[in-house]
Parts: C-alpha cells; structure tokens; sequence
C-alpha cells in the first residue's frame, strides 16, 4: 500500500435516512460529530470532526460495491441489501458486528382474502414481486414452492393490487404500510438489521485507524442489543 493511500481520510458508505440518522451516535459514542445533514444537502462527500474520517452517501443498494472495491473503506449496509450483494459477489467484505439499528423484518405478504396457505398446499405457482430476488428464491426452493420471480425497484406493495404478483417479499417493520394497502404478512424469512462491513485489504492496510472505530462501533451497538 502506498503511503499516499495510507494518508487519505478514513472513507465510511453510508445511506441518508435512517441508516445515517441511525449512524449518528454510533458515531457520536466514538467521539465523532458530523456537521452537515445529507438529506438538506446536496453534498456527496461529508466532512467529520475527525479530520481522519469522511462519510460518502450513496443509495443503500450500492455501498456494499463502495466497500468491496475499496472506494469506502467502511460502511453500513441493511443485512437484505448485503445478503443480495453477498450472493452475486462473494469476496472482499469482511462483516465484524451487528449495529443492531434499522431494526425490520423480511416477509412475505399477500393481498387480503388470498389464501396463501392453500395456494402453496395445492402447489400452485406463484408469481412473487421483490427487490430481494436472491432471498426469494431461496425461501421458495427450501419450501419446495415453484415461483416465478418479479423484480423490482420500490413500491412492492403495489404489485398485489393491480395484479402484477400473487405475493410479495418485502422489508415489515411497524406493518403500517401492508396495513395502508390491505395486505398482510403471512410468513417471516429473516429478521433485519444493519451490519457493519469492512474492505478486507483496508481491514489489513489501515487497522490502526480502522479498529479504534470498530471498537466504538461494537461498544454502542452492544449496549442496544
Ligand atoms: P432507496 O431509497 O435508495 O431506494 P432504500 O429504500 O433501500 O433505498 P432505506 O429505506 O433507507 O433505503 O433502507 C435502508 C435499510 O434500512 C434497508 O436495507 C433495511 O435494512 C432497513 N430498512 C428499510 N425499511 C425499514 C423500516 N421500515 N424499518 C426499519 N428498517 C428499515
Ligand atoms: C420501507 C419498506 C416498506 C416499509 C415497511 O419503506 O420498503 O415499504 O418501510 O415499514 P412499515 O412496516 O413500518 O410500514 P421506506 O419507508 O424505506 O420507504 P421507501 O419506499 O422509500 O423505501
Ligand atoms: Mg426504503
């Protein structure tokens, strides 16, 4: 490694919202402030009071390829997003600790009225709408039950209304919006929430910088488990 690389800030990926928001005092417990708030800034690049450290924002989707390639050397992604990253991408990301935040649920969920039960015991094949297709896949295939799998970007909820799926797999955490759009879970695949990933060569390079904030890191989020 280059001293040049060696002497760049510290580069944490994170989503605005609540990853960010949730972030804050992980990063607050570590002695770091951030001045600036991504969602009323059109700043990609984020300062911190620690001259050592930087935060990008990207889409949530992408910050796992920012740590893999070594772009970030740190980041926080939700455990579906890195689950569907993992699985297309298998090296490079080293995942040290549940933060314990972004707390959710991965589920299928169904129209009301449709008997879900009964399609899967008469072995229908069901179309399922999700972002999740990797997971997806896997939770039919261990059930045995044929799908074909719709992908989308956003808005799953919607694909059971307008008949573009019989189901979809999609993140629940208070059922609010299931509830907003008359349908409900009727299965649990996995409970959520953030984890902290590592570029693998940043983990060996720049320990000595890296491992104070982890340790912070597992500190605060071990007091909310
Ligand atoms: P984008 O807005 O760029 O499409 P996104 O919707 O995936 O991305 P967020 O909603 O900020 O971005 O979700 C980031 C992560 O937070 C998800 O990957 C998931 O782990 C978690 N998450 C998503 N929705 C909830 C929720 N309602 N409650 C708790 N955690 C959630
Ligand atoms: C997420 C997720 C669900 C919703 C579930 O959407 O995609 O739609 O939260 O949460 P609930 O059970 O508490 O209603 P988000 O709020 O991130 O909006 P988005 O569509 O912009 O991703
Ligand atoms: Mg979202």
């Amino acid at each position: 490694m280059s001293p040049a690389r060696n002497d760049k800030p510290l580069t944490l990926a994170l989503s605005k919202g609540r990853i960010f928001d949730e972030t804050l005092p992980l990063l607050a417990a570590a002695g770091v402030q951030v001045a600036e708030d991504p969602s009323a800034s059109r700043k990609l690049i984020l300062p911190t009071s620690d001259p050592g450290l930087q935060i990008i924002i990207v889409r949530a989707t992408d910050v796992p390829t920012y740590v893999q390639y070594g772009a970030a050397d740190f980041g926080i992604a939700g455990k579906d997003v890195l689950d569907e990253h993992v699985a297309a991408n298998p090296d490079g990301i080293y995942q040290p600790i549940d933060l314990n935040i972004a707390r959710c649920r991965l589920a299928v969920a169904v129209r009301k009225g449709f008997d879900y039960q009964s399609a899967v015991q008469q072995g229908s094949r069901l179309r399922v709408a999700t972002k999740y297709v990797q997971a997806t896949r896997e939770h039919f295939a261990a059930k045995g039950v044929h799908i074909d799998v719709i992908k989308l970007y956003g808005s799953m909820e919607l694909a059971p209304l307008v008949g573009l799926a019989d189901a979809i797999v999609d993140l629940v955490s208070t059922g609010n919006t299931l509830k907003a759009n008359n349908l409900e879970a009727v299965e649990d695949i996995a409970p959520i929430s953030s984890r902290l990933i590592v570029n693998q060569a940043s983990l060996k390079t720049r320990s000595a910088r890296l491992q104070p904030l982890i340790d912070a890191f597992a500190r605060a989020s071990a007091a909310k488990a």
